[in-house]
């Protein structure tokens, strides 16, 4: 594999070639990026010598060969150790004034960040902030440790040990490319019921926890196929990459159309929308006005279950996965989750606690996963980002094992 170290401008440097020893011996070709100010602490004959390869600062050396972006397309793994708060910043906001700069850019590698810095810096709402967006865009994190910093003080912000760092940098190698050559389908959203031309029945779902799904199997290597149902523009934008193929809904009838195609050609196939369980009866052609008469009531008829008929017609091999929104706690949010797993026939069901105040809307989420036999097989909480490669990595499990297919 290619594995990129970026080494920036913090003590922890030195660690960093024990880093590049470990990839070294584990056969890698490593190439590493320092800036300008890495090459402070740790000097270039260090790098090249443990690296076996040359390094450079500059965008300008070794033009004819395009060195500003090639090494960041040829990378498996890029991994910044350690990873100033300048550097995170740079990288939140997209800066390529260096090489380093342009091959994170310029790369579709997975990349493992390892920050070091004071404590004050971490906590700081600009690191924060940093921090947020650069795991919502699937960047990983590793550390920091807390412990004592190289002022005297003490606290969050020392940079992971080597092999710490290592051993997450192999664990991104391996889940990197899991659903290569699989097609995931995913719905996401919210589906709307109309009543009226003008009105439906709709509930809160914003499409983040599908959207960021869909992102993360693409970036595992899936061909995806996103069913949005009423996602906002700059939700949806979240999931634009090669790879990912939208297509939009409204109704929960829409929404079963397009998933019925959808999982004809799919692997995998994840029902993380909120579909209406009701519609309205008669559709009125009209807008319906108070003109109309007293405060109309509305009949409601039952919806198709989309996950329980996919279930049900699932082909061998293929692995269904549900959701589930409860606003139980505890135990009985478990119990009621194994209860719908086992009512709709899924092989997996991802269970979100949401209430007035959680799951909608929010960065982040809490999952409970739970398998065939009601076991719980993973748990998550962070970005939806976070967890949704959480989720992702035991579907992955699951589908590349014996277990799919045969839920009871
Ligand atoms: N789902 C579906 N079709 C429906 C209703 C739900 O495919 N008509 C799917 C959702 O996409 C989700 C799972 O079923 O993956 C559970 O959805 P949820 O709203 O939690 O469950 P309901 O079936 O609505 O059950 P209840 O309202 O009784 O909790």
């Amino acid at each position: 594999m290619v594995i990129i170290v970026g080494v920036t401008g913090g003590i922890a440097a030195y660690k960093a070639v024990h880093l590049v020893r470990l990839f070294i011996a584990d056969g890698h070709e490593v190439h590493v990026i320092p800036t300008e100010e890495a090459l402070r602490f740790v000097g270039r004959p260090t790098w090249e010598a443990i690296s076996r390869n040359p390094v450079t600062t500059s965008v300008h050396d070794d033009v004819p060969r395009v060195r500003h972006v090639a090494l960041g397309q040829r990378a498996d793994l890029v991994v910044v150790a350690p990873a100033t708060a300048n550097t995170m910043a740079a990288m939140a906001a997209g800066l390529a004034d260096d090489l380093l700069g342009t091959t994170l850019l310029a790369t579709t590698a997975p990349v493992l960040v390892a920050p070091a810095m004071h404590t004050e810096m971490w906590n700081h709402p600009a690191t924060r902030a940093n921090v947020e967006t650069l795991r919502s865009r699937g960047v990983r994190l590793v550390g920091p440790d807390s412990g004592p910093l190289t002022g005297g003080d003490s606290g969050p912000g020392r940079m992971s040990e080597p092999e710490e760092i290592h051993r997450a940098a192999l664990e991104l190698l391996r889940s990197a490319q899991d659903l290569a050559g699989l097609t995931v389908a995913v719905s996401a959203g919210g589906t709307r019921e109309p009543i009226d031309p003008v009105r439906y029945l709709g509930n809160r779902s914003s499409g983040r926890q599908g959207v960021a799904l869909a992102a993360a199997a693409a970036d595992r290597g899936a061909r995806v196929l996103l069913a949005a149902a009423n996602i906002e523009a700059d939700v949806l934008r979240a999931a634009q990459r090669p790879g990912v193929e939208v297509s939009t809904a409204g109704s929960a009838a829409e929404l079963a159309t397009l998933m019925r195609g959808a999982a004809e050609e799919a692997d995998i196939v994840i029902m993380a929308a909120a579909v209406a369980d009701y519609r309205v009866a008669e559709l009125s052609q009209e807008k319906m006005t108070k003109e109309s008469g007293p405060a109309p009531v509305l009949t409601l008829v039952e919806n198709e279950d989309i996950l329980a008929g996919l279930a049900a017609d699932r082909r061998p091999g293929q692995t269904i996965v549900g959701f589930a929104a409860e606003t139980a706690t505890g135990e009985e949010l478990l119990a009621r989750g194994r209860r719908k797993r086992k009512r709709k026939g899924a092989d997996l069901l991802a269970i979100n606690e949401v209430g007035w105040t959680k799951g909608f809307e929010t960065a982040d989420n809490r999952l409970v996963v739970i398998g065939a036999d009601g076991q719980v097989v993973a748990e998550a909480s962070g970005s939806k980002r976070e967890v949704a490669e959480v989720l992702l990595g035991a579907i992955a499990e699951l589908h590349h094992g014996a277990g799919a297919g045969d839920a009871g």
